[in-house]
């Protein structure tokens, strides 16, 4: 059975009532379960992180490859900023995925910059909760193909 590190990046602990008009209602026990569904549907353990914290979402990545065979992660802000968490990626030597429950691109400025979608596989942005899922299966077809 394949291994999945899903991350979750600042602030989206607040998901619910952190700028509903953005990012909507929904939650992160929500989602989490959501994706729990989904990943018992696709034959996949998922393990569901959420940190503030840049260099505790580092040391989550740089051990992720003895446990994971693949990670999907949303870095929220620091998407835009976090050359560590970039460059944890690229060192990981097991594929990422980033996604966002906005789309990034139709923001302000700053959030059309991602550090982390040259060293991801892919990037899934807009589709609200539906990022993850599309994350999910994505993460399975990539690992799936492999073998
Ligand atoms: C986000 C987009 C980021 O720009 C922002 O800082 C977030 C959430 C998203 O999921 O849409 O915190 O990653």
């Amino acid at each position: 059975m394949y291994q999945i590190l899903l991350i979750h990046g600042p602030n989206l602990n607040l998901l619910g009532e952190r700028e509903p008009e953005v990012y909507g209602k929904v939650t992160i026990e929500k989602i989490n379960a959501e994706l729990e569904k989904e990943a018992g549907r696709l034959n996949i353990k998922l393990k569901i992180v959420q940190s503030n914290h840049e260099g505790e979402i580092v040391d989550l990545i740089g051990k992720a490859k003895n446990e994971f065979q693949g990670i999907i992660i949303n870095p929220a802000a620091y998407t835009h900023t976090s050359v560590a968490i970039r460059d944890a990626i690229s060192a990981a030597s097991i594929p990422a995925i980033e996604v966002h429950l906005s789309n990034i691109y139709a923001r302000e400025e700053f959030r059309h910059t991602s550090l982390i979608a040259p060293v991801s596989r892919g990037q899934i942005s807009g589709f609200g909760m539906h990022s993850y899922i599309l994350g999910l299966t994505a993460m399975t077809k990539i690992l799936k193909d492999k073998t």
